[in-house]
């Protein structure tokens, strides 16, 4: 396989049991045109999962690996400008791109696993 052939995406993302609440992960599905960086947060007991791109220059958030909560644990933290974000809908409530939000990604949780939605198995 050369650099510019595409893996198919990993319809699993991650189980359950990986993430904390609250916790996130970004997992990295594909490469170069068909690369993703997909964010699940888990918050409340909620599963939410959205592009790891921040509005506003499209960076991922963290800069170190699994940093993604302010100290309070209550919000999402963009590492590069220190935009803050809700886990609940991604909104920007503070910080550069305030008003802004992440991208959603559509999931489904099933066997204690969370799965993009609609892709194939
Ligand atoms: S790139 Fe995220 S706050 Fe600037």
């Amino acid at each position: 396989m050369n650099g510019s052939e595409t893996l198919a995406p990993t319809r699993v993302l991650i189980g359950l049991d990986a993430l904390g609440d609250p916790g996130a992960a970004s997992i990295v599905l594909g490469r170069g045109s068909a690369r993703r960086d997909v964010l699940i947060v888990r918050s409340g007991g909620k599963i939410r999962a959205f592009e790891n791109s921040c509005p506003h220059q499209g960076t991922p958030l963290e800069t170190l690996a699994g940093a993604f909560f302010d100290s309070d644990r209550c919000l999402l933290v963009c590492s590069t400008h220190g935009a803050r974000f809700r886990p609940g809908d991604g909104l920007c409530v503070a910080g550069p791109c305030a008003g802004q939000a992440l991208k959603p990604v559509a999931i489904e949780l099933s066997g204690g696993k969370v799965l993009l939605a609609g892709e194939p198995s």
